[in-house]
């Protein structure tokens, strides 16, 4: 029996480290790092339960994180020992600049248009530094795709369905806690990397395309692509 449904991380935020339990978070760890090499100030926007700026502020960067989900806000100061804001990644404001700005794991995905994706970054090359740089880690899948995971005892089952027309991959989890079912939904925004690029040359920046936290240059094809951008 489908007890709740919710649109946003409210609830999923409390499951959202359960079920990332295997996720390889030292690749993306080490990407950042290598991405982010002699920084010092770095802020995550979209960072949810706050598990790579708790990995980071151990290496010893300064760290803030921003999130439009008060639990997922909640959850990461639990791991962080500096602040972390309840804040729109559209109209975020912050005294400080940073040396590097991530966004990991989809969080522009989460944006509804082109204008927006442009809205989120301009605000964040206003708060960062000459020569800073910044990660998009966009999905970039336009399958319909049925995922079943179970993570000790906890069963999750993911369907995607993705509209050509809107470029849209609607995302119906079914989450089932103990004797408890709810429904998580919502829609991941895909890309035309093409299309960024013209937004990219609006502003004074250099970026990049890559894919599998490396090196390794992204294809249009390629299931994630992590866009690392510098500001000149
Ligand atoms: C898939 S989770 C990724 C969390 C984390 N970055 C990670 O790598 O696990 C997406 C996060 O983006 C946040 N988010 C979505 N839209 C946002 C927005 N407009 N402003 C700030 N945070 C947003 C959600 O609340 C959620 O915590």
């Amino acid at each position: 029996m489908i007890d709740e449904l919710y649109k946003d991380y409210y609830k999923y935020s409390d499951f959202y480290d359960i079920f990332n339990k295997y996720r390889n978070y030292n690749r993306e760890i080490r990407f950042i790092l290598n991405m982010a090499k002699n920084k010092k100030w770095l802020l995550d926007i979209g960072c949810g339960t706050g598990t790579h700026l708790n990995a980071l502020e151990n290496l010893g960067y300064i760290v803030n994180g921003i999130d439009k989900s008060e639990n997922m806000v909640a959850l990461a100061s639990q791991k962080v020992k500096r602040q972390i804001y309840n804040m729109d990644i559209l109209d975020y404001k912050l005294d400080e600049k940073y040396d590097a700005i991530i966004a990991m794991h989809s969080v522009f995905n989460h944006l509804k248009s082109y204008e927006e994706f442009e809205k989120a970054l301009s605000n964040s090359l206003d708060h960062l530094n000459k020569n800073g740089i910044m990660i998009i880690d966009l999905d970039n899948r336009r399958s319909n795709d049925d995922v079943f995971d179970i993570v000790d005892g906890n069963k999750r089952y993911l369907e995607c369905f993705y509209s050509n027309k809107y470029n849209i991959q609607i995302r119906t989890t079914t989450f089932t806690i103990g004797l408890k079912d709810f429904i998580f939904e919502h829609e991941y925004f895909i890309y035309d990397i093409k299309k960024l690029e013209e937004i990219f040359s609006k502003y004074d920046i250099t970026y990049t395309y890559l894919t599998n936290f490396s090196y390794q240059k992204a294809k249009r094809n390629s299931n994630r692509i992590h866009i690392v951008i510098k500001k000149v």
